[in-house]
């Protein structure tokens, strides 16, 4: 498996519904044409840029933007922090399943899943049974991952981030599930958002 290294701005933050997914596909000329993949999918920890790299592929794709928090916001009608607070954990992973669902049934699009999306084995396995899909792995150390994260604003009010050490044993149960369900793996170190969609690209357009 191909690995590379970049690095990214972290993505942003808030308790409030994420702002509303981009959902127009682009009348441009896409740069990059996939022959064999209808989807990527974007996995890896928070801070690992998925929502920020999601347009930027999608875009180059001339596919559509879909973020799965973003998807179960909408459909709940609450920001993931209230899902939290009000219904527990166990619930949202339920809205998690149900949204992640939805949307793998569609063509042409970028995915970028929660970070906690791939702990549940039914995802794990829908994710490994959708043809025709690129898994990307955005990988980097906790460290720079919280660095990110605490660099936005609000970031104390990201659920899982209340408690860094359950985080950090977050990280590293997750790590492996990551590694498994994914097709292609990027070390987020030392690139720019717009190297990596390059990298990310060359990846899933094979040889
Ligand atoms: C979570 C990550 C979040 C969001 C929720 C839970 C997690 O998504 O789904 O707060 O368990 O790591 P991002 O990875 O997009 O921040």
């Amino acid at each position: 498996m191909a690995t590379v290294i970049l690095d990214m701005p972290a993505p942003e933050i808030s308790d409030m519904p994420k702002a509303s997914t981009p959902t127009r596909t682009s009348t441009r000329q896409p740069a990059v044409v996939l022959k064999d993949i209808d989807r990527v999918v974007l996995t890896g920890f928070m801070g690992s840029g998925k929502s920020t790299l999601g347009p930027l592929l999608a875009e180059s794709l001339g596919w559509r933007f879909l973020d799965l928090d973003s998807e179960i916001e909408r459909r709940d009608d609450r920001s993931v922090a209230r899902i939290f607070a009000e219904s527990g954990e166990p619930h949202f992973r339920k809205l998690e399943a149900a949204a992640l669902a939805a949307l793998l049934g569609r063509r042409r699009v970028v995915l970028a899943l929660g970070g906690g999306a791939p702990e549940e084995l039914g995802n794990r396995l829908l994710l490994e049974q959708t043809p025709r899909t690129a898994v990307v792995y955005l990988a980097a150390p906790f460290a720079a991952l919280m660095e990110r994260c605490q660099q936005q604003p609000r970031a104390a009010e990201r659920p899982v981030l209340a408690d860094l050490a359950a985080a950090e044993r977050r990280f590293k149960a997750r790590k492996r599930l990551y590694e498994r369900i994914s097709t292609h793996t990027v070390e987020t170190a030392d690139l720019s958002v717009e190297q990596t969609a390059g990298v990310v690209l060359e990846l899933v357009a094979g040889p």
